[in-house]
């Protein structure tokens, strides 16, 4: 039987941060190996996905392939033979579906999706893009029939759309034709993300570490040089409590740096509290996690510097090979379905 398959993507416009690895990159890794012989992977870059808002365009080839070696340095394997890996734009089936499952998309839907709300709000110059960015993503996953879609919660309303515009599509042209992804609560069930762990700004604890936020202080780049990285760590805004607690309402920077201690040191957060939580001192608990990053860093990038381009380039092209025999044969069903090829 066909095994069901699991899909990510992620993004490749900037460095890619703490918070995209613990939140990302390793749970899909984790994903793979837990997994691995009952599902099918799809991991691949959305690449067409990275204009939506502008960037620099000379570096997103590269920054397309840095983004596969990421995945391969937090530990991927490129050998399972059920995982493929791929660039969304190597597979041109995704921009026709794209174009067809706009008429099927309702311009209301598209104006109410958080992300664009945020991303367009004050801006001059918004793109057609940006307001279709869903519907591109809702491609990505009809195209393979994908049962789970792990991402993180800023793109669970995308996942959602996705889910219904194919519950549409079959509601219109007959039950077979796409197969919706599960819905959200069996998604997050599935990826194991009801303790979701969100990574905070380490000079505003209120917010999420993000390549967007205004300045670089709060945030840990996998390219960050390891001892600046700690000094960051070192400089992180905490509160004037005087003792350790885990509690995110009150000392969002101290439950902050004992998540990042914990996920970092391969410990539950139980255990890192059983030791950190009561002292009266900040000192120690920075000091630990400061040292948690250098080591983690270095190692990474260790790992980053070695990985085999060739095997990656290898595995790329195979897959893109099978993954545009998949897209195209799902193109080709809806093509008949809405009347654009013969039935
Ligand atoms: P950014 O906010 O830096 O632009 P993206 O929105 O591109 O990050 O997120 C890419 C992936 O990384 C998503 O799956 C998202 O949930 C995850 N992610 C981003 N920031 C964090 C964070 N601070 N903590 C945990 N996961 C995160
Ligand atoms: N929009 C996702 C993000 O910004 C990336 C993405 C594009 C994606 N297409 C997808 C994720 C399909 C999962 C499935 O993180």
């Amino acid at each position: 039987m066909k095994k069901s398959v699991i899909l990510t993507g992620l993004r490749a416009n900037n460095d890619l941060h703490l918070g995209n690895y613990l939140g990302a990159l390793l749970p899909m890794v984790e994903l793979q190996k837990k997994y691995a012989g009952k599902y099918q992977i799809n991991l691949f870059v959305p690449d067409l996905h990275s204009f939506t808002t502008p960037i620099d365009h000379s570096k997103l080839y590269d920054q397309s392939l840095n983004n596969l070696k990421l995945f391969v340095a937090s530990g991927l394997d490129l050998a399972d033979p059920d995982t493929y890996i791929y660039r969304q734009s190597f597979v041109p089936a995704h921009s026709e579906m794209t174009v067809i499952l706009n008429c099927f998309t309702h311009f209301g839907e598209l104006g109410r999706m958080i992300q664009f709300k945020d991303k367009s709000s004050n801006k001059e110059n918004v793109s057609a893009g940006l307001f279709d960015y869903p519907v591109l993503m809702a491609a990505d996953i009809l195209l393979y029939g994908a049962k789970y879609v792990p991402v993180g919660q800023d793109q669970t309303q995308h996942v959602e759309l996705a889910r219904d515009i194919g519950i549409r599509m079959n509601n219109k042209f007959g039950k077979d034709l796409l197969q919706p992804p599960e819905a959200e609560k069996d998604q997050i069930t599935f990826a194991g993300q009801n303790n979701r762990l969100r990574v905070r700004d380490l000079s505003n604890p209120d917010k999420k570490m993000s390549k967007t936020n205004d300045s670089d202080k709060g945030v840990i780049f996998l390219t960050d040089d390891p001892d600046t990285a700690a000094k960051k760590v070192l400089g992180a805004t905490t509160d004037s409590v005087g003792v350790i607690n885990y509690d995110y309402d009150k000392q969002p920077g101290i439950s902050n740096l004992l998540d990042i201690l914990s996920a970092l040191t391969n410990k539950t957060t139980d255990e890192i509290c059983k030791i950190y939580v009561g002292q009266k001192q900040y000192k120690d608990l920075k000091e630990a996690t400061s040292e948690a990053i250098k080591k983690f860093l270095t190692e990474f990038q260790t790992k980053l510097n070695e990985v085999d381009e060739k095997a990656v380039l290898g595995k790329l092209s195979a897959s893109e090979e099978v993954m545009n025999k998949v897209a195209n044969a799902t193109l080709l069903k809806v093509q008949k379905a809405v009347g654009l090829r013969q039935a």
